[in-house]
């Protein structure tokens, strides 16, 4: 039944859907090496991603690995059919869209085939628990021997901040038209609290910290299109979670955490010292390491990569042995990063954020990046 809302949601409101880097198949593969683990060849792997949409994040990946087999599936019959019309434009064979439930996954594919990549972006805080748990069984019964998976989620503790945000929202647009998810009474309700807050907020410190965290995410939701705010701020379902709590589910599920797509702090940055001490011996293992790191920062958004628990002997997760994995690649920023110069400040890799912005776009290698 939730389902069916859901569905209907995304039919009336469909998503814009974009290629986003963090899940490029070349990219979890290299993510996946880095940390030990012999992950299938990009070029000639099975994928699936889950939640899919329009298909706006394979189609691409297709167009560039002809010889890998891509299936994407959603609930939103809208959602595919556009994509599926996209597909036949350009004339891909190698890609298809398929409307289903995620609930229906390990039936329609176990025994069939095995994925060497399946791709979550999206979807697993904004569906219901037993979704949520379909999603990590689907891993668990379809991944292959080396498979990886990269699910993506709201997580405390960056969502503790904005969801009485969300809150006053669907408040707000149920009181304006009795619908929860009704976007323009939302959206309002954020104008005004901004107009509210530039004529009346008191100047009193803590009424001040409080006032500018809201609007610092109110001018972010404002930025934003409103096919995303619509699903992000006013869906049926936004259930961000600790870290933490996604690995215990991912074991729970017989899968085991790799690493996440986008390069997190790893203490061993920190110049030794008291804080450098105090950080390896209170969170002394790589999964307390990752939660602190998100406590520190006020983390609201994980890109984790995962894979089969048989797996985790083989895992690698200190910076020594990595090295081993990445003798041969090359690094570049992706566009040039000054603020990179600023977070790395004061820690050993300072030098080296510099160099990469300084040198963009040029690469630099494995021994110029040691050096
Ligand atoms: C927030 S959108 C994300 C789309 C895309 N992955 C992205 O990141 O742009 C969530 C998607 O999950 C799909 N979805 C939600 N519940 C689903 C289910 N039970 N089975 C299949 N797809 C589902 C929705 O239709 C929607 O397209």
């Amino acid at each position: 039944m939730i389902n069916k809302d859901i569905k209907s949601t995304y039919d009336e409101h469909t998503y814009d859907s974009y290629s986003y880097g963090q899940t490029w198949i070349d990219y979890l593969y290299a993510v996946a090496r880095l940390h030990g683990l012999a992950a299938s060849d990009p070029y000639s792997s099975n994928i699936l991603e889950i939640g899919c949409a329009m298909g706006g994040n394979i189609i691409g990946q297709a167009i560039n690995h002809p010889n890998s087999n891509f299936i994407g599936i959603d609930l939103s019959s809208e959602q595919i059919a556009i994509g599926k019309r996209a597909i036949d434009g350009i004339g891909c064979t190698n890609i298809k869209l398929i409307e289903m439930d995620i609930c229906n996954l390990v039936s329609e594919f176990k025994g069939k085939i095995e994925f060497d990549y399946i791709i979550c972006h999206g979807i697993y805080s904004w569906v219901p628990d037993f979704v949520r748990s379909a999603i990590l069984d689907s891993c668990k019964e379809l991944l292959s021997k080396n498979g990886v998976a990269f699910i993506s989620y709201n997580c405390y503790p960056g969502w503790k901040y904005v969801e009485p945000l969300r809150d006053f929202m669907r408040f707000s647009a149920v009181k304006s038209s009795g619908n929860v998810a009704d976007l323009e009474p939302g959206l309002n309700a954020i104008k005004f609290q901004k107009a509210f807050y530039a004529k009346y907020m008191p100047n009193e410190s803590s009424a001040t910290h409080i006032k500018n965290l809201n609007l610092e995410y109110i001018n972010h939701i404002q930025s934003y299109p409103k096919s995303y705010v619509a699903h992000e701020y006013m869906e049926i379902c936004n259930q961000p979670f600790y870290f933490l709590d996604f690995v215990a589910d991912a074991n729970d599920h017989g899968l085991c955490y790799i690493a996440d797509a986008t390069y997190h702090f790893d203490p061993s940055f920190l110049p030794d010292g008291a804080i450098s001490q105090y950080f390896k011996l209170s969170f002394d293992d790589y999964i307390s390491a990752n939660q602190a790191y998100d406590f520190l920062y006020s983390i609201r958004f994980r890109s984790s990569i995962i894979t089969k628990a048989q797996n985790q002997n083989t895992l690698i997760t200190s910076d020594e042995h990595k090295a081993e994995f990445i003798k041969d690649l090359h690094f570049k920023l992706t566009k040039p990063t000054p603020q990179l110069i600023n977070s790395a400040k004061n820690t050993y890799i300072e030098p080296l954020a510099k160099a990469l912005n300084d040198l963009f776009p040029a690469t630099l290698s494995y021994d110029d990046v040691k050096a």
